[in-house]
């Protein structure tokens, strides 16, 4: 009866300091100050516990396949460059602000496997800036991008801008001025059928930053479509529909 009545004592006291600590506001919040080394270890565990466990059932189409790598270039460049970077680039000025910090994809991919890289895309992971894509866009328009990411490991930031270049038109997330069609060869690869939901693809999508479709279908030539992706980085005037 002694121990029962301890350790009833024990689990009130231990709620009443958990709850204490909650209210007290002594936990930082702020994505400024990184997690402690402990709050790390549980998020990155039950993390990758997680997603081992929900990918195993995910069945792999052919990812070998370079119209759908192609596909996923201009998808990766416009929906995941601004968080992870890419090849020769860093992360834009949000995703240099994330806490956890998004992961360079690179490294990833190489730790990852396929089904695992495409959970995780599509679902997002809560509570770390990680979006679920998979609100906004269908499965056979997100594994276009996840074959692109198995590449990653063996890319340079000059294959990177060559296979950029080469893409132009391919993926739903065009730089030819239709920038939310599935491309033929995306669908083809995959059976994708066309006409599914519309999609939004950045937090603020269209608005603000240079990640609205409307800028991206003003670039004619590549590089000069880059050179002026890369000034508008640093335009937020939010006046990007008039070009
Ligand atoms: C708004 C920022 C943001 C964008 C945009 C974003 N991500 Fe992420 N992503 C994150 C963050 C932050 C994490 C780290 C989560 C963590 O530590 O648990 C992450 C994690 C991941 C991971 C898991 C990496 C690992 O090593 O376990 C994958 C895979 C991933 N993102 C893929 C993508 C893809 C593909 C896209 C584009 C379609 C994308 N992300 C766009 C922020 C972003």
């Amino acid at each position: 009866m002694k121990i029962i009545t301890m350790f009833i004592s024990v689990v009130v006291i231990a709620v009443i300091v958990v709850t204490g600590f909650v209210y007290s506001g002594l936990y930082d919040v702020g994505a400024s100050s990184p997690h402690s080394g402990f709050a790390n270890w549980v998020m990155s565990t039950t993390m990758h516990a997680s997603v081992d466990r929900r990918a195993k059932d995910i069945d792999v189409p052919n990812l070998d396949d370079e119209a759908l790598q192609l596909a996923g270039i201009n998808d990766f460049d416009s929906m995941c460059a601004a968080c992870h970077g890419a090849p020769g680039q860093d992360p834009e000025a949000m995703g240099q602000g994330l806490n956890p910090p998004a992961p360079d994809l690179k490294e990833s991919a190489a730790h990852s496997t396929a089904a695992e890289l495409f959970w995780v895309t599509k679902h997002g992971i809560k509570m770390t800036g990680m979006p679920a894509w998979g609100s906004s866009h269908d499965d056979e328009a997100l594994w276009p991008v996840v074959a692109f990411m198995t590449l990653l490991p063996k890319l340079s930031a000059d294959a990177y801008q060559a296979m950029l270049a080469s893409a132009e038109g391919s993926g739903h997330h065009t730089t030819d001025g239709d920038s939310h069609s599935h491309s033929d060869v995306a669908s083809e690869s995959i059976g994708h059928a066309e006409g599914d939901q519309p999609h939004h693809d950045q937090p603020g999508d269209g608005e603000v930053t240079e990640h609205s479709h409307s800028t991206d279908s003003h670039e004619h030539d590549e590089s000069a479509g880059n050179k002026e992706k890369q000034q508008l980085k640093h335009d937020h005037s939010g006046d990007d529909h008039d070009h």
